[in-house]
């Protein structure tokens, strides 16, 4: 069987959100695999401009694109003007991962144009090109719902964040609804809690797995709030890229849980990283938040069916696979 993306020779290839963590792994990957494709970035980078949370506005880092192969546009998804910058561009696939991603920002107003408005323009540069725009959806259009989370249920986010991601399904499941997508496809991939190479840049919205390891290793001790027993699914970043690029040649849009299938709780990753860096101690701390997500699952067997989607890590091999850049992440900040 011959794979669509065996052949990405020659094809335009746009990434959002390029120089993110997400982002600059397909772009890597890409890079890697299909050197033939040609690579366009488009990301606003970071300035200065914080949140009230005191979280910068966007998190992607120049440091993610070494070594990259492609052309980088800068621009805002919230600025019409920076979007029209690729009008002259046709592109076969879009790889959607720009974002507003702080899930704590409280600024909704600034979320939602972001994130959902900026969906438009993608939708119909795809449309345009008759090719396969891929986007990313989030766990957070879940809530707090009871897991394991499957596609149409318990669609109720607890913040901006993950209602603006909900809005971007909506309006995907109003064209699937109205047929017009025949002449391209359009599919959106909600993740659970990724974890990988290239997430350093995110500082405090970076996953569990480095937020702890680095506690670890500078203080030889880490804070859990009590008790450590909520459970997340984790997945890793390179069950993430296998999944976008496997929807490349899915032949029907669709939304589509990313995940590993199984929930883990953070007592578990303190158990996991004592393997690989020795013993620390645990205090447990009072939760602050309102809200908080104490059991998410993915529910894969549709993406398992569609999109031939397999994950290959468990958070034991993904930890152990990421070990050695969370020791040289620790060394250089020392
Ligand atoms: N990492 C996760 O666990 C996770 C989970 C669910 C969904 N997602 C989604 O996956 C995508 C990638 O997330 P990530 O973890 O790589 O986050 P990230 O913050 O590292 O990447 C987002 C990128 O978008 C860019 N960006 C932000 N605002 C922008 C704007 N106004 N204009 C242009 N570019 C802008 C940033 O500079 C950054 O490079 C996002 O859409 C996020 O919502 C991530």
């Amino acid at each position: 069987m011959k794979y669509i993306y065996d052949d990405l020779k020659d094809k335009n290839i746009l990434i959002t959100g390029g120089a993110g963590f997400i982002g600059s792994n397909i772009v890597h990957y890409l890079n890697r695999y299909h050197g033939e494709s040609k690579i366009f970035i488009f990301d606003k980078f970071r300035d200065n401009t914080t949140f009230e949370n005191g979280n910068l506005t966007s998190l992607g880092h120049f440091k993610n694109l070494l070594n990259f192969k492609g052309e980088v546009i800068v621009g805002d998804l919230a600025n019409s003007n920076d979007l029209k910058k690729l009008d002259k561009y046709k592109f076969d696939y879009i790889f959607h991962e720009g974002a507003i991603s702080d899930t704590t920002c409280k600024n909704q107003e600034l979320i939602i144009k972001t994130n959902f408005e900026s969906l438009d323009y993608f939708i119909n540069k795809i449309k345009e090109s008759e090719g396969v725009l891929i986007y990313a959806s989030s766990a957070a259009t879940y809530g707090n719902s009871k897991a394991p989370n499957i596609v149409g249920s318990g669609e109720s986010p607890e913040n901006a964040y993950g209602f603006s991601k909900l809005l971007m399904d909506m309006k995907l499941r109003e064209i699937i609804q109205n047929n017009e997508d025949e002449n391209f496809k359009i599919i959106s991939l909600r993740y659970f809690n990724v974890y990988g190479s290239r997430e350093y840049f995110k500082g405090s919205t970076a996953s569990m797995i480095l937020q702890l390891a680095l506690q670890a290793l500078r203080n030889k001790k880490v804070k859990l709030f009590e008790f450590g027993e909520q459970i997340r699914d984790f997945v890793y970043i390179k069950d993430v890229v296998q999944a976008n690029i496997k929807a490349i040649e899915v032949n029907k849009s669709g939304i589509y849980n990313v995940g590993s299938g199984v929930a883990r709780s953070f007592n578990d990753i303190v158990d996991i990283l004592k393997l690989h860096i020795g013993d620390f101690e645990v205090e447990y701390i009072k939760n602050p938040y309102s809200f908080y997500q104490n059991h998410t699952q993915a529910d894969i067997s549709q993406t398992i069916k569609d999109l031939f989607y397999e994950p290959r890590y468990t958070l034991e091999s993904g930890i152990k696979d990421y070990i050695d850049e969370i020791k040289r992440i620790y060394k250089d900040t020392k």
